[in-house]
Order: C-alpha cells, then structure tokens, then sequence
C-alpha cells in the first residue's frame, strides 16, 4: 500500500497577530467571516503576511488542494491502496479518507479547509470524510509500517540522492503488502527541519529542478501503480 504525506501542509487559519489589519477585515467581511475563520491564503493576504514569521513558507492551501487532486480518485486510490495524510506546519496531522470527493471549485474546498481546522473534522456530523487525529509525524508512521520491518519510509527531497525514474521504480516493491510510506513537502518555499527529515529512511531527488509538490505526488502515484500492475489488473478483463 501506498501512504502519501503532504509534510508540512501551508494551510492554516489567519493567526491572531494579523486579523485586525484592514486588508484581512476587508476580505473577511466580503466572505461574510470573522477574520479569525479565514483560511491563510497569500493571494488575499499577501501584504499582511509579511509581518508573519517565516512568510514564505506559508499560506498556499492551493499547493495541497491540487496535488490531492492529482492523487485521489486515481485508479491506486479506487483500488483502497493509497492512503493520504495531510501534517500541518503546527504538527498536527489531518487524516483524509480516501473515497472522499473533493470539491472542483477551490472556493469550496476554501470553506472545507475552514471547517475542518476550527471543526476538526468534515462534515461535523457523521462519519468524517476529513479529520484531525490526535497523533505525531513520528507516530503516525511507525502506525503505517504496521509492525512491518520491510517498509519503506521514502522522502522526496531536493538535493538528495539523486534517482531517476527507473531506480525509483526497481526500489518499490511489488508485494503491495508492504507499506511504502511518502512524504512530499506541501509548502513554496524554504526546507524540511531535520526533525521532520529524519524519520524517513531514503531521500530522494527526482529531478534535477525544484518540482512542484503536485507532480511529485503524481509520480509516486503513477510509477507505484505500474509496479504492483494496479493499471494492467484493471484491464485484465479484456
Ligand atoms: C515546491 S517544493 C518545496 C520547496 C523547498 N525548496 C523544498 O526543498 O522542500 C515541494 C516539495 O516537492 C518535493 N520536490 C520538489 N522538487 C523535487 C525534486 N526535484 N526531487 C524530489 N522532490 C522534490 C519535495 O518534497 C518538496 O518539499
């Protein structure tokens, strides 16, 4: 199975330090909000984001909206052997169940991103599509490996080893038992602390130019479907 972790998420309500500047009580009230609701989004907020510490790094939900679009829904995903967390820049970790159906419209997933970080959980009621689960990083991937000694923990990470598509291949295995766990940076700019960098076992450059998060998801996604015939089983009818 296949475990996607969008590591350090830049996707966070308007901290307290900038709701009452103008630009942010303009734009809450043309949302009909309370600024303190809104999600960060440097788009709309961009010029009172520079009071924010490590600014570059933050407030581009948009980066992990479409790279959940590049990955759920796929046949691995249909096939229940793709799980996907989202961790956030504050730690905490969003488990996302992989039958949901994510809104096309990025205003709605917008209003879903709300709901969920001051809800803790989408929809409120009910089975949650979208939850925050009360576990580390650390945690929650020694609970992935499920006691599993042959799993294995990759990170997509510029600058490091450097591996082609063919090595990225042959290293996956093709037993889809084993838990083959990923975490892809889901932020602009700047690096993963070597807290985060550490529990991963393999770092792995793609590419030889910085990529964005979404095709980096797709990649893992696509080459790890091929290697355990997800795509050719699917046909095997015909
Ligand atoms: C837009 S980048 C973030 C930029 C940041 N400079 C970094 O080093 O993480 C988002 C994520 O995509 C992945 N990524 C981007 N380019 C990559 C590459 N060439 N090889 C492997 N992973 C890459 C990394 O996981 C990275 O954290």
């Amino acid at each position: 199975m296949l475990h996607i972790i969008l590591l350090d998420s830049a996707l966070e309500l308007v901290p307290r330090e900038i709701t009452t500047l103008k630009q942010i009580q303009k734009h809450a009230a043309r949302r009909g909000k309370k600024s303190s609701e809104l999600l960060l989004d440097q788009t709309h907020h961009g010029q009172s984001m520079i009071r924010l510490s490590q600014n570059e790094r933050r407030g581009r939900p948009d980066i992990t909206y479409i790279s959940l679009l590049s990955i759920l829904e796929t046949p691995l995903c249909k096939e229940g052997l793709l799980s996907v967390h989202l961790h956030l820049q504050d730690g905490q970790i969003v488990e996302i169940q992989p039958d949901v159906r994510l809104p096309r419209n990025y205003d709605r997933f917008v209003g879903l991103m709300e709901q969920l970080l001051l809800q803790g959980r989408v929809p409120p009621q009910g089975d949650p599509l979208l939850q925050i689960v009360n576990i580390s990083l650390e945690d929650l991937i020694k609970k992935l490996k499920a006691g599993n000694d042959t799993a294995l923990t990759l990170l997509a990470s510029e600058g490091a080893e450097k591996t082609s598509v063919n090595e990225l291949s042959s290293l996956l295995p093709q037993d889809s038992s084993v838990p083959v766990i990923v975490g892809i940076g889901s932020f602009p700019h700047g690096v993963l602390s070597e807290a985060i960098t550490s529990l991963f076992n393999r770092r792995l450059e793609l590419d030889k130019e910085m990529m964005m998060t979404w095709h980096i998801c797709a990649e893992f996604v696509w080459l790890y479907s091929l290697r355990i015939d997800i795509v050719k089983t699917r046909y095997s009818v015909i």
